[in-house]
């Protein structure tokens, strides 16, 4: 179907091929190809909540593209402190840029805005529930580090219940099949029943958990979430899983030598600093794939 003119909103609007173009498109523009290639065009970053990576990584994306920014990092720098709606934040900037980056702490944000706005609509995080340019970027980090998604042995550490990062990327593993996949945490964020349902009917072998150590020794990526603090409605129950799971060179002793760690950070205490020094570390260097992934995507959707 390919990439021009769409909105961005979950993994599964997308299918391999259009994946596979994607990446290719993120391998021109870590080889310089795609410089200049959005020049005159605007780009709007509209954050209502807050973002280091996600933000920072469209905005040095669109810019290498010769393209223009324009937005807002916080509701209280912006109209909606006065009380204006998502609609009508949403249709001016409709009218001032030709792509809409988004982000909102409302699950379905995005999908409202790409009504409302004629020009394309980026989902950069909608709540609890997705975050498909993060698992785009995953899965580019894995093929990067592994030569391909496709066949490994994944373990999603963390909060399954809250963390949009770990639900995209639970979708994007019915595209790329992984070998096995191990969902591993503590009680009370266990994964919820909408993606157990999924990965059942889309035949992805996978097994809940609650001890990384289990296996460990057959994982090939280890994928980290933090504890979703802002998104518990009880600080009571933040308060009993906070600190519950942490991967340490320790950990990392029984694990095998070509296994990569990765987390779409920020972290909080779940990786122990000291494992930045081994080589299974390899979450910085997916940070740094944030920028010609999301190259590729703003040039294939404004440009083709
Ligand atoms: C994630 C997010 O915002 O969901 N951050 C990111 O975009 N890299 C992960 C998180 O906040 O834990």
């Amino acid at each position: 179907m390919g990439w021009l003119g769409r909105d961005v909103i979950s993994v599964l609007d997308f299918s391999r091929e259009d994946l596979e173009a994607l990446f290719s498109e993120a391998d021109r523009a870590r080889r310089g190809e795609l410089a200049g290639a959005l020049e005159g065009y605007i780009v709007a970053l509209a954050f209502f909540e807050p973002s280091t990576r996600t933000r920072m990584s469209f905005e040095s994306a669109a810019k290498r593209l010769g393209a223009e920014t324009i937005g807002f990092t916080s509701e209280e720098a912006t109209s909606v402190a006065k009380g204006e709606s998502l609609h009508d934040t949403v249709k001016m900037l409709d009218s001032y840029a030709d792509a809409i980056v988004i982000r909102h702490r409302f699950e379905g944000a995005a999908t409202y805005a790409a009504e409302v706005a004629e020009h394309p609509v980026i989902n950069g995080g909608d709540g609890r529930s997705r975050h498909p340019t993060q698992a785009f970027l995953d899965l580019y980090t894995v093929r990067d580090l592994f030569g391909s998604p496709e066949g490994l042995v994944y373990t999603i550490l963390g909060d399954l219940r809250y963390a949009r990062t770990a639900a995209s990327l639970m979708e994007a593993l019915t595209i790329y099949r992984p070998r096995k996949l191990y969902l591993v945490s503590p009680q009370l964020l266990r994964p919820r029943r909408e993606h157990l349902d999924l990965l059942e009917r889309s035949g992805v072998p996978f097994e809940v958990l609650g001890d990384v150590e289990e296996v460990i020794g057959e994982t090939d990526v280890l994928y980290v979430v933090r504890v979703q603090k802002e998104r518990f409605p009880d600080p009571q129950e933040y308060e009993r899983v906070k600190g519950s799971y942490r991967v340490t060179p320790e950990l990392l002793e029984k694990a095998k030598p070509t296994l990569k760690v990765l987390h779409p950070l920020p972290r909080v205490d779940e990786i122990d600093p000291r494992v930045d020094s081994t080589p299974h570390a390899a979450y910085f260097h997916q940070a740094s794939l944030g920028v010609p992934l999301r190259m590729a995507l703003l040039k294939l959707i404004l440009k083709g």
